[in-house]
């Protein structure tokens, strides 16, 4: 593959006896969007959390531009410019929307200690991430609710929040952990459609894990396809969506 950005080398997982991961080889073009599926319980959140440092892979290699990444922790990988977001969104509950958001960012120069008092330093990168944050969350629909408390919102509106907090940071490759679950299908499109903007202009590249695969086909260029911790398929997505051994998997369960 031309400029893969990530590669994932014979990575396994095992959980005492599970086989979460078994042997998994791919990789992530740069500027790619990419998508994984799979049935439940096939491996895919485990693969994003070995990427990502969350898990030390119990064989196999990561490597990120590169450079070896297996072995390093979440923040050092996060660090390289690799944000992933959460299956289950991890929000700040008594706080508004907008400070969840702006809780993301790495590097906030106010945060330094040294800087903290002197509000010249900081004022005007608060303030662009701030626009930041309202221009995202309006983009998502989200922008009645900017100053609501997350407390407030449905379980859709959390998801997308899950996701404009990894698009605030300035990570190069972004895994999303099912973005669209329990999106009403239109928002999902538009969710989709910008997302393939933001690689599109901005040279970002994305991994994307998701079961509304109606949603995910129309927009990646690429599909693998994870089935009992092993790579079943992989392909464009009319090649997958008509591959019998997929279609098995996911009618099997
Ligand atoms: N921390 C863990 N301890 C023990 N078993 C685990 C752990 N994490 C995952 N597993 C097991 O590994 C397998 C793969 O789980 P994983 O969460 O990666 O699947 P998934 O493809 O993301 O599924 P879903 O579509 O339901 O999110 C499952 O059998 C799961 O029970
Ligand atoms: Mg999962």
């Amino acid at each position: 593959m031309a400029d893969p950005i990530l590669e994932v080398k014979d990575v396994a997982k095992y959980f005492g006896g599970v086989k979460a991961l078994d042997g998994v080889t791919l990789s992530v073009p740069r500027g790619g969007m990419i998508g994984l599926i799979g049935p439940n319980g096939s491996g895919k959140t485990t693969l994003f959390n070995v990427i990502t440092g969350f898990y030390v892979p119990t064989r196999g290699e990561v490597w990120f531009e590169g450079e070896r990444i297996d072995g390093l922790n979440p923040n050092e990988v996060y660090l390289k410019g690799i944000v992933r977001t959460f299956q289950i969104p991890r929000l700040f509950p008594s706080l508004t929307v907008l400070e969840n958001v702006l809780l993301t960012p790495p590097n906030q120069i106010g945060e330094r200690p040294l800087y903290a008092p002197i509000r010249s330093k900081w004022e005007k990168q608060e303030r662009e991430l701030a626009r930041k944050a309202v221009r995202l969350l309006k983009r998502f629909g989200l922008g009645d609710y900017i100053h609501a408390s997350v407390s407030e919102l449905s379980a859709a509106h959390i998801k997308l929040l899950e996701t404009i907090r990894g698009l605030m940071t300035d990570a190069k490759l972004y895994l999303l952990d099912e973005p669209a679950a329990g999106v009403a299908y239109d928002m999902a499109k538009e969710m989709f459609s910008f997302v393939r903007r933001l690689r599109d202009e901005e040279g970002l590249t994305f991994f994307i894990i998701e079961h509304r695969l109606e949603v995910l086909m129309e927009f990646v260029d690429y599909v693998y396809v994870l089935h009992n911790g092993k790579l079943l398929a992989e392909g464009k997505p009319d090649e997958v969506v008509q591959n019998k051994a997929v279609i098995e998997a996911y009618l099997g369960g």
